[in-house]
C-alpha cells in the first residue's frame, strides 16, 4: 500500500470507535439535505448494494431497513470493518464485508449491484479515477452510484472577521495533511470538474448535482460562528455536494 494510505489506516483503526454512526444514511453530510428530502435512492426492496468507506455500517443497515437484499461494505479501516461486522450482526444481518482501500481490486464481484454508494469517503482516495473504475466495474449496467463529500470550495475560504474570504486555490489540486481526532491524516483537494470528468471516463452519466444547505439551516437565524461546519457558514456555501450517477 501506498504510504498515504497506510498513514490513512492507522489513523482510521485508531478513530473508529469516535465515529460510530457519525455520518450515515438518511444523513449525506453536515447541513445538507438529506435523503428523506433528496429522493435519490431507487426502492432498495430485493436490491444488492454496496457502501464504499462503509464505516461503522449504520447506512448499510439503513438500506436494510429499506428493503436491500444484500448488503455489502468496503472500508480502508480494519477497525471500522470489525464495528460494522458487530453492529449489523447485532441488528439482523449479515453483511459481506471487505477490509481493502477503494482504489484497489479486491475480488468484489462484476456487474453485481444495483446500488453502490458511499457517505463522506471518496474523498479519501489517493486515485480518483481508480476508485470510479473499480466501482463502474461492480455496478450491473443502469446501477446507480450515489455519494457526497466536503463542497470542493470549503478548503478555499476562511473566515476572517465576520467575513468568508477566498483564501486558498481552487485550481491547485493537491493532498495536505492535518490532526484529526488526535490522528495524522492525508486527504486530496479535488475540483467539481474532477469528479465529473472522472465520472464520464469511468462510464457514469451524472443525472443529479447536489449543492444544498437544508431547508431548516436556510430559514433560521444563523448567528457568527468561524466553525468549518457551523449554520452560519452555511447559509454562505454548500457544505457538501452530492452526485448521482448511473453506469451506462
Ligand atoms: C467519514 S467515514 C464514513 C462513515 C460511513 N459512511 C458511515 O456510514 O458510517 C470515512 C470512511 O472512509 C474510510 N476510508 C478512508 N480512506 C479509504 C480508502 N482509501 N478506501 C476505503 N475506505 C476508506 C475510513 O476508514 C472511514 O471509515
Amino acid at each position: 500500500m501506498n504510504p498515504v494510505l497506510n498513514q490513512n489506516k492507522s489513523s482510521w483503526d485508531a478513530m473508529a470507535d469516535t465515529w460510530f454512526g457519525s455520518t450515515a444514511l438518511p444523513v449525506y453530510g453536515c447541513l445538507a439535505p438529506t435523503e428523506d428530502e433528496l429522493h435519490l435512492f431507487p426502492d432498495l426492496s430485493g436490491k444488492k448494494v454496496l457502501d464504499i468507506g462503509c464505516g461503522s455500517g449504520h447506512s448499510l443497515c439503513w438500506c436494510g431497513q429499506k428493503g436491500a437484499a444484500e448488503l455489502w461494505g468496503l472500508d480502508l479501516s480494519e477497525k471500522q470493518i470489525s464495528n460494522a461486522q458487530s453492529y449489523l450482526t447485532e441488528n439482523g444481518y449479515h453483511p459481506r464485508l471487505y477490509n481493502a482501500p477503494m482504489e484497489q481490486e479486491c475480488g468484489l464481484p462484476k456487474e453485481y449491484f444495483d446500488v453502490v454508494y458511499s457517505i463522506y469517503a471518496i474523498g479519501w482516495t489517493t486515485d480518483l479515477k481508480a476508485a470510479f473504475c473499480n466501482i463502474a466495474s461492480y455496478l450491473k449496467p443502469g446501477g446507480v452510484f450515489i455519494f457526497s463529500w466536503d463542497h470542493p470550495l470549503m478548503s478555499c475560504v476562511d473566515v476572517i472577521d465576520d467575513k468568508l474570504v477566498f483564501s486558498g486555490s481552487y485550481i491547485k489540486d493537491e493532498a495536505f495533511s492535518y490532526i484529526q481526532r488526535g490522528q495524522p491524516v492525508t486527504v486530496q483537494n479535488r475540483r467539481m470538474s474532477a469528479y465529473i470528468n472522472e465520472l464520464a471516463d469511468a462510464g457514469f452519466v451524472t443525472e443529479r448535482l447536489i449543492e444544498e444547505t437544508d431547508s431548516d439551516t436556510l430559514s433560521r437565524a444563523a448567528e457568527f460562528s468561524s466553525g468549518y461546519y457551523s449554520p452560519w457558514r452555511a447559509q454562505k456555501l454548500p457544505l457538501s455536494f452530492i452526485i448521482k450517477a448511473r453506469k451506462l
